[in-house]
Formats: structure tokens, sequence, C-alpha cells
């Protein structure tokens, strides 16, 4: 007798992680059921499809339409992204739609360093984590977290840590505080993975390669032959301020990533309260993760 392939419901599929943990899905044999809304277009449903998914259009706010559309997954998994609209909203009705189509678990769009150690009110967006999990744990749904750190792809790239022109690293507080980050393909390949695990408890946190900030200058020294040093830019308290002012000269409120929200994320690192304990890598013995230097190698200096 064969056995049937697991069915995991993704929302989010067109998105940049949703893409890989889809990716990452089918290659676990899995079949990936996108949750696409019915007005897509004829070229994003091909791009979703080359994925290997299958799609199935409904409104992500209507309860029935989604149950449908759920119904026979082993696990719904969400990888959408935005504010209140989409992280409580919209993530809300699809864990309704989870609950009412008897599907036994669901993942949420959490992705991040660790929400349930940070202080309430330090960090907007992952204050919306914090409350979607307490409405998530109302449910009978066996709900994962899976927290990450910081996506090491912005390494080098939009987070502005590495300062190439002035041979610096960027630091608060302290250079040798340890820093998670994990690459946005190793959260998908993990996410696949506990999607199709019955036995996935609440909160899993992975991270690719922990780092203090003195690390990266010595594996940026390395790599361009130059020297690379640690450049203190105050403590918390500056970072703080830094925050309050950026806040009122560019609040940006609406957008998912504005700029002081980013240094939010980065207070929550340097002071230590976002850092995932214990890490859960080897939950799953076939992943393999990139670590920074491998990350930065890639990456052309200069
Ligand atoms: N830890 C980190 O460093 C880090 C960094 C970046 C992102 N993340 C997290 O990773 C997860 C996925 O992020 P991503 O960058 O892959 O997301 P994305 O590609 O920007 O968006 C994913 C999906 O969310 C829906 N969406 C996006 N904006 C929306 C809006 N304004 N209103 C309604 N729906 C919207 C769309 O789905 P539909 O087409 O179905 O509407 C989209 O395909 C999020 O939880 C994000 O916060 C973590």
């Amino acid at each position: 007798m064969t056995e049937q392939a697991s069915i995991i419901a993704l929302a989010g599929a067109g998105g940049d992680l949703g893409g890989r943990i889809a990716t990452a899905l089918v290659r676990r044999g899995a079949k990936v059921r996108a949750l696409v809304r019915p007005n897509l277009s004829p070229q994003e449903a091909a791009r979703i499809e080359k994925l290997g998914a299958t799609l199935v259009a409904a409104d992500p706010n209507d309860v029935r339409a989604l149950a449908n559309a759920c119904a026979g997954a082993e696990c719904v998994v969400s990888a959408l992204s935005g504010l209140r609209a989409v992280l409580i909203d919209r993530q809300s009705i699809l864990l309704d739609a989870a609950a009412a189509a008897d599907v036994p678990r669901f993942i949420p769009s959490d992705f991040s360093e660790d929400f349930t150690t940070t202080p309430p009110g330090g960090n907007r967006n992952l204050d919306l984590r914090r409350e979607f999990m307490a409405r998530a744990d109302q449910t009978p749904l066996q709900v994962t977290s899976i927290l990450n750190g910081a996506f090491m792809d912005m390494l080098g790239a939009e987070m502005p840590l590495i300062q190439k022109r002035i041979h610096r690293v960027l630091y608060w507080r302290s250079a040798d505080q340890p820093l998670d980050f994990t690459t946005k393909d190793d959260v998908a390949a993990y996410t696949a993975a506990a999607a199709l695990d019955a036995g996935a408890p609440r909160i899993l946190r992975i991270a690719g390669d922990t780092v203090s900030v003195r690390e990266i200058a010595s594996v940026m020294t390395d790599l361009t032959g130059e020297p690379f040093k640690p450049l203190g830019a105050g403590g918390i308290g500056t970072l703080s301020m830094m925050i309050r002012l950026t806040q009122l000269l560019a609040p940006q409120r609406r957008e998912t990533f504005p700029p002081w929200q980013g240094m939010q994320y980065m207070r929550d690192m340097f002071s230590g309260a976002g850092k995932l304990h214990p890490i859960d890598n080897r939950r799953y013995p076939d992943l393999r993760w990139t670590s920074v230097r491998e990350h930065l190698a890639c990456r052309k200096f200069g």
C-alpha cells in the first residue's frame, strides 16, 4: 500500500519566505495547497504553480471559503506579512478556518527573534505576534511558532551593521553580545519539516549561526583581507533615544518595516532580550545550516 502524501495548506505562497517554504515542502514530498486570492493574476498564478503548489482560490476574509480550501490538510502554514490587518485580522480568519476544517496543526507567520522574552511595548511587530499567540492558544489547534532571529540574508545588505566603506561593524552596548541569524532558505527548510511533524511543540527556536559583532568583524577581515573593527554606536539608552527621534521625524506607521522598526529589532538583539534559547536546530537532523561566514563569502565586497 502506498502512503498518501501529506497536504499542507500555505498562505502567502506568493511571498518571499512563502515561496521558499512551498519549494521546501515539495522537496520533502508534501502536497502544497497554496491559498491564494480569487483575483490573482494569471502571471502570479503561473509563478506559484511553478513552485510545485496547487492553487486554491479563497477570499482571505471568508472563513467558510478558507475552511473549504484547507479541508484535508495536516497543517496550515502562514507566511503572511503585514501589521494588525494581516497578522491579527487576516491570520485570525485563517486560524478560524483551520479549526473549522478540523486541520490539526497551524504555524503562524512569526519567524522572528524571541517575542516571548522581549518586553511588551518595545517592538511593535513583536507585540502583534504576542497578541496573535494568545488568540491562537485559545483554539483547539496544535500551534507551533518558529523563531529564527534575524534573516541572515539582510546582513551585508539592508541591515546596516557592516559599514564596508569605513571597515567597521556597528554595535550597541557590547561587541560581544551573541546575535542569532538564519537564512530565509534555512528557515523555510525547517518550517517545512515542522509542518510535516505531528509532534512539533509550541515553540521551535532555530539559529543558522550565532555570532557577535566582534566575530563578524573578524570574518570580514578574513574575507576581504582588510582590517574590520567593531564600532560602538552607544548604549541601549542611546538606541532608544534614536528610535524615539526617528518615530517623530519619520513615523511611516503604515509601513511594516519603517527604519525605527528595524532599530527596535536591533535593540532587542543587542540588549539580549530577544536572544533565542534553547536552540532546536537538531530536531530535523537532515538539515544543514548556513553560517555567517558562508553567507558573507557569497557577497561581493570592495
Ligand atoms: N526575522 C526577520 O529578520 C524577518 C525579516 C523579514 C520578514 N520577516 C517575517 O517573515 C514573514 C514573511 O515575510 P515575507 O518578507 O516573506 O513577506 P512578503 O513576501 O512581503 O509577503 C508575504 C505575503 O503576505 C501578504 N501580504 C503582504 N503585504 C500585505 C498587506 N499589506 N496586506 C495584506 N496581505 C499582505 C501577501 O499574500 P497575498 O498575496 O495572499 O495577499 C504576500 O504574498 C513575516 O512574518 C515577516 O514579518 C522576518
